[in-house]
This record gives C-alpha cells, structure tokens and sequence, in this order.
C-alpha cells in the first residue's frame, strides 16, 4: 500500500474523569496541549496531514492551537461516542490518503517507533492494524452472580492507538457498524477482517486521570524534552 499516511485525530471526548475545566486534549503537558503532542507524534512517524476530531464549538481554539503543529490540521466536529467521531472524521479526509491512523489524542507520547510499526504493517498489506502490550496486573473476570474468576494474563493484551488501515477497509467497518465498539480495529473484526497486532508501549499510555498527567511529565523528563 503506497500514498500518503493521513490521520483522524479523536479530540472529541469531554475528559471528566480527569477533573479541570475545559476539554482533555486542551490541557497542557509541559507547556503544550495534549492534543498538539499528540499531532507531532503522528507527524514524526511520516502522517502528512491529519484531521482533528473536536466537540461543538470548539474547532477554532483547536486549529488556533494547532497551528504551530508540524503538520497541516483541520479540526471537524465530533458525536456522541468515539465511534461516531471517527467515522466524521473519516467522511472528512483529504482524498488522497490511503493509510489512515485513527489516534486518540489522549495518547500525546506515542513513540514515534510505534508509529512507524503500525504504518509500516499497513503499507505491508494489513488491513486492520493496533499496537498492544502485555498486562501486567492479574485480571478477574466477573459473573453476573458476582462471583468471579482469574484469566490467563499470558494471553492478554491492552489495545492501544494510533491504530492504522486500509481507508476503504475502514470505510467499510465504519458503513456496516451495528453495535457499539470502543476501538476501530474491532469495527473492521465485524466485518470479518483480521486484526494484526504491533508491539505497543507504555509509554503511549492514555491520560484519564491526574496520575496519568504526573506520569507523563515524569517520561518527557526523561526524554530530555521540554519540561
Ligand atoms: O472515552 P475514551 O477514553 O475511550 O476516549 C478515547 C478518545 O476518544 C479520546 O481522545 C476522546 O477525546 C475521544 N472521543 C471522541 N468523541 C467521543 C468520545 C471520545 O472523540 N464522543
């Protein structure tokens, strides 16, 4: 699969869980906003141009922020789930982009090795791809009794983004969607493509909570950029 590589960019979510006052992906880590860090991720691992998923009324605070992005952005507005965000931004990208990344921009430290992975699985032939890692704690699924019961952590693994596919692949998975899903490679599993998984890493953790803010900080420390 050759082109250009363009990116959905989800920025629509309201952030609660993280307390504060205005959207998530307009917080500041180190100075910036998260959505801006997450941009630059994607554009230091070859995206051309990406569209950003916003709530009403908010795309002009978010192309005014994001014009210091290191790659053109538009920003459209978003729906009521995650899903139906991505498939607005779907319907609004620019023509000529064959791999798509879809990114939550509450993952601003995606490495940019991490992104090159899921780029390079599409541009080999995959259609649906999305980095993973292990789980490390030990999981207990719950019975409807509340009763429960441990799952084997070994075959375990936490889906993370950006998650990268064939655009007419997600078109697809997008135009047969019937039941809610959380993530866009599980869109495309529905309509029975296969799922390839990339080594992920912690380091694309996803900021929902304070503690994930104080983690980040800690991991731009150590990676001798601003903060
Ligand atoms: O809610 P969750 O943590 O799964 O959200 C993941 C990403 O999806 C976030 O970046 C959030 O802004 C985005 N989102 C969205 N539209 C929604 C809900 C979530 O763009 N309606």
């Amino acid at each position: 699969m050759s082109g250009p590589v363009v990116a959905i960019v989800v920025a629509a979510g309201s952030g609660v869980r993280l307390g504060g006052t205005g959207p998530k992906a307009l917080r500041h880590l180190a100075g910036r906003p998260l959505v801006c860090w997450a941009v630059d991720a994607l554009a230091a691992g070859g995206v051309r141009s990406a569209v950003v998923v916003v709530a009403a009324g908010l795309e002009a605070d978010f192309e005014a922020v994001l014009g210091s992005a290191l790659i053109p952005v538009t920003a459209v507005v978003g729906g009521a789930t995650r899903q139906e965000s991505v498939a607005r931004g779907l319907a609004t990208l620019p023509d000529d982009g064959q791999v798509v990344l879809v990114h939550d921009a509450a993952r601003p430290l995606v490495p940019v090795e991490v992104v090159r992975r899921v780029v390079d699985a599409v541009r080999s032939g995959a259609l649906a791809v999305t980095p993973v890692v292990p789980v490390t704690d030990t999981i207990r699924q719950l019975s409807p009794d509340q009763t429960s019961a441990v799952v084997d952590r070994s075959r375990l693994r936490a889906v993370q983004t950006p998650q990268g596919f064939d655009r007419d692949t997600l078109v697809q998975a997008h135009a047969g969607l019937h039941d809610e899903v959380t993530d866009d490679v599980a869109a495309c599993e529905a309509i029975g493509v296969p799922v390839t998984l990339v080594a992920g890493s912690r380091e694309a953790l996803k900021i929902t909570e304070p503690f994930d803010l104080i983690v980040a900080q800690a991991l731009l420390s150590t990676r001798g950029g601003p903060g």
